[in-house]
């Protein structure tokens, strides 16, 4: 892609001009990104940044905890959340992408699917709540966990008009676990984790 980026150990940092000339400008070279990439501490997967097809085996525990609390929290307002996705392998991906692929064609399909090896769900860190359709964000529960999931350490991944800048049409119903700090910001700036993290994304 066109960013630069410093790499410390398998941790990839974005630089800015200015960062990049007081290093002495040195002379770039152009390389896969790491695979899984961290940036800034956070596993970032998206159309740029795939997974190794061996990657994950779940949910991660701290993921499991936070929404658990969430769902507790939204419980006690009398509201009811539940996963209807979670971890999905690279297998998992791949059948579900390629149904895809054959019903309405790769340019649509890749419009809200990811191909194997790009999926967020195989990273243990994300969720789908309730129905994977738009119609949650006009729901009381798509409303809180709008409103609400930072403060569980979730972002809603794929917001509304950033497809150009995540990859993917709105998804109200997708969060990803970054933890409390980087949600709350991500929150207040309206940034998505793709600006966030200086990344594009794109085949
Ligand atoms: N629907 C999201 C982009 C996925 O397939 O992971
Ligand atoms: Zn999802």
């Amino acid at each position: 892609g066109s960013s630069i980026y410093h790499v410390v150990g398998g941790e990839l940092t974005p630089l800015t001009g200015a960062e990049w000339n007081a290093l002495g400008s040195p002379a770039p070279t152009v390389q896969d990104p790491p695979s899984p990439a961290y940036i800034r501490g956070i596993l970032l997967v998206n159309k740029s940044f795939p997974l190794p097809a061996d990657f994950g085996d779940g949910l991660t525990d701290e993921t499991v905890d936070a929404f658990e609390a969430m769902r507790g929290a939204a419980s006690s307002t009398g509201l009811s959340l539940r996963v209807v996705s979670g971890f999905r392998s690279y297998a998992s991906q791949e059948a579900l992408y390629s149904r895809y692929v054959r019903s309405q064609g790769q340019a649509e399909a890749d419009r809200f699917s990811a191909r194997p090896g790009h999926s967020e769900h195989q990273t243990g860190l994300t969720v789908d709540i309730n129905q994977t359709s738009a119609g949650f964000a006009n729901t009381d529960e798509g409303r809180w966990v709008a409103e609400n999931a930072h403060q569980f350490g979730f972002i809603v991944r794929y917001p509304d008009g950033k497809e150009d800048i995540t990859g993917y049409t709105f998804e109200p119903w997708h969060v990803r676990y970054v933890g409390v700090e980087v949600a709350t910001y991500l929150k207040d700036t309206g940034l998505t984790l793709d600006e966030y993290l200086g990344v594009s994304s794109a085949y």
